[in-house]
Formats: structure tokens, C-alpha cells, sequence
């Protein structure tokens, strides 16, 4: 059985993510969706809410699990015992960043191997920053999140100073 990790903030997760979750989850027996505690980003949806909303988002996805993990992502894997990490790619910007990190965690443990997936051509543009600052000003969100997601993302911004 193959269980890859699809490590990130996910600060909230978008449809790109969900792209990427979706087509890893017809690829591989398992998917963890890995989400990072401790973030130097200073996240703005606490780790739970992060999962409520992966949580929802994946419901029909039976063989995805939702994780959160703090400290190096391979000391998560080896806890899990699983051996690669999927990657979304949307430009070359993305590139060099992930590369590094796929060497690094290479470097950390050779058995890992790292795994990118391109985007899908209508989320290229797509982000959690870009969400954050639509929702911040009351924009539509409909196509890049799950609708299922959004009154959470709302409610966020109305109660929250954001
Ligand atoms: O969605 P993000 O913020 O681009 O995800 C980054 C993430 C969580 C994959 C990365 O920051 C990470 O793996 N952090 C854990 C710490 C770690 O293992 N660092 C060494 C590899 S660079």
C-alpha cells in the first residue's frame, strides 16, 4: 500500500489544493494531507479550523486523512512510515523554492523521494494569500474555494478584526 504526503499551511486550502489532493487520491492507495502547525507565516485560521475546512472539502475523498504535524516534515513521514511527498507546481516561480525543499528533505532522509504535480491551468493564478485578500474585502469566492468552505471563510472575516 502507497501513502504519499501532501505537506502544507493550507491557510485556508483552495480548489488548487483541492486539484492536487483530488488527482494524488486517484494516483496513490492514500493520501495524508499534512497540515503545518507551527508556521513562521503566522496563519490566519488556527490549525484546527485549517482541518475543519480540509476536512470538509475532502468528505467524499474516502481514502484522504487529514494530519497536522509540527517540526521537519520527514521526522512526520517516518512517524507515518510514508516514503513521498506530493508537491503542487504553478509556475516557475513556485520552482526553485520547492526544488530546495525537496533537496533538503532529501538530504535529511535519501528514502524520501518528492513528487510534483502541475497545476490544473484554471488555478495557476490561485492562492491562499489571493482568497484571503478577496474575502477580506467581501469578494466573490465561487470557483476558488469549495462552496462548501465559504460560509466558514466569511463567518472568519466578520467576526475577526482581519
Ligand atoms: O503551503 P506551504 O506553506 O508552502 O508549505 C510549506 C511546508 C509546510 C511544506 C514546509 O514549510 C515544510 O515542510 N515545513 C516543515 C519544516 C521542514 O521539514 N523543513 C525542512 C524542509 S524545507
Amino acid at each position: 500500500m502507497r501513502t504519499v504526503v501532501y505537506p502544507g499551511s493550507f491557510d485556508p486550502c483552495t480548489n488548487g489544493h483541492l486539484d492536487i489532493i483530488e488527482r494524488s487520491s486517484r494516483l496513490f492507495d492514500k493520501v495524508v494531507v499534512a497540515v503545518l502547525v507551527n508556521s513562521a507565516k503566522h496563519p490566519l485560521f488556527s490549525v484546527e479550523e485549517r482541518i475543519a475546512l480540509l476536512r470538509i472539502a475532502v468528505k467524499d475523498l474516502p481514502n484522504v486523512e487529514i494530519r497536522s504535524f509540527s517540526g521537519l516534515l520527514i521526522d512526520f513521514m517516518k512517524e507515518i512510515h510514508a516514503d513521498m511527498i506530493i508537491k503542487g507546481i504553478r509556475a516557475v516561480s513556485d520552482f526553485e523554492y520547492e526544488f530546495q525543499m525537496a533537496l533538503t528533505n532529501k538530504e535529511l532522509l535519501p528514502d524520501i523521494e518528492t513528487l510534483f504535480l502541475h497545476t490544473s491551468k484554471e488555478f495557476m493564478f490561485l492562492s491562499s494569500s489571493i482568497v484571503k485578500e478577496i474575502a477580506r474585502y467581501g469578494g466573490k469566492l465561487e470557483g476558488l474555494v469549495p462552496a462548501s468552505i465559504i460560509p466558514a471563510i466569511r463567518a472568519k472575516f466578520k467576526t475577526d478584526n482581519n
